[in-house]
């Protein structure tokens, strides 16, 4: 099913209740956590507190994307915070299996995320544990930037890769999805479509939400 996972970074943090409520009311249907340490990524958001509060404004999922170095030191937080989903980038993990049994084992959903310079066959092995793939379609670090095409070619070497194997994790994409790309990654096979730029960069949460659902449903013909 294709959702639309409106990303807060592109968000006014100072209103961030409402930002996420316009967004819902939009068709967002999770809401996508950018998490920054200023050292995996040239960047700093925020962490468990932020969450905690997320936590109390909306009731929908919170996915939270961990673009930081150790994360096994902070997943017991977000969890207590009140995430839904963590994801974890391959190239953070010294030992990319126990971080994820770590997310699970603390009642989150576990996925596994991809820069744009990582292959996907690098995580073949691991597939069975993940709910979710996340291909990165920039490098991480900022909102706004552009969509790079070879991340088609990587989404659609994960569904053959899914379908081969059987197994049913969902496949999520993140970076410069917007009215002019969002057709192809649906048509690529993606279905959890993360839109921060799009969604909230014009100043109109709901509209915008609207619009992308819009655009990808029609892509995916539903
Ligand atoms: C980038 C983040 C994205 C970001 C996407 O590092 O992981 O979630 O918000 O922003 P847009 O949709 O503007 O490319
Ligand atoms: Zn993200």
């Amino acid at each position: 099913m294709i959702e639309i996972l409106p990303s807060i970074l592109s968000s006014d943090f100072a209103h961030l209740a409402d930002q996420v409520a316009a967004a819902e009311r939009g068709g967002g249907t999770i809401i996508h956590v950018d998490v920054m340490d200023g050292h995996f990524v040239p960047n700093i958001t925020l962490g468990p507190p932020v969450v905690k509060s997320l936590r109390k404004a909306t009731k929908l999922p919170l996915d939270c994307h961990l673009m930081i170095e150790n994360p096994d030191e902070y997943i017991p937080a977000f969890a207590d915070a009140g995430a839904d989903w963590a994801s974890v980038h391959y190239e953070a993990c010294r030992h990319l299996h126990r971080s994820l049994e770590l997310i699970a084992q603390h009642g989150m959903k576990p996925g596994v995320v991809l820069n744009p310079a990582t292959r996907v066959d690098l995580i073949i092995d691991i597939l069975p544990m993940v709910h979710h793939v996340l291909i990165m379609s920039v490098n991480p670090g900022f909102g706004g930037q552009s969509f790079i095409e070879f991340s088609l070619e990587k989404i659609r070497r994960l569904v053959e890769l899914r379908r081969h194997l059987g197994l049913a994790f969902r496949i999520e994409v993140d970076g410069g999805v917007a009215h002019d790309t969002v057709a192809r990654v649906v048509q690529a096979g993606a279905e959890l479509l993360v839109a921060g730029n799009a969604v909230f960069g014009a100043g109109q949460p709901e509209r915008d939400a609207r619009a992308m659902l819009d655009a990808a449903r029609k892509a995916a013909g539903q």
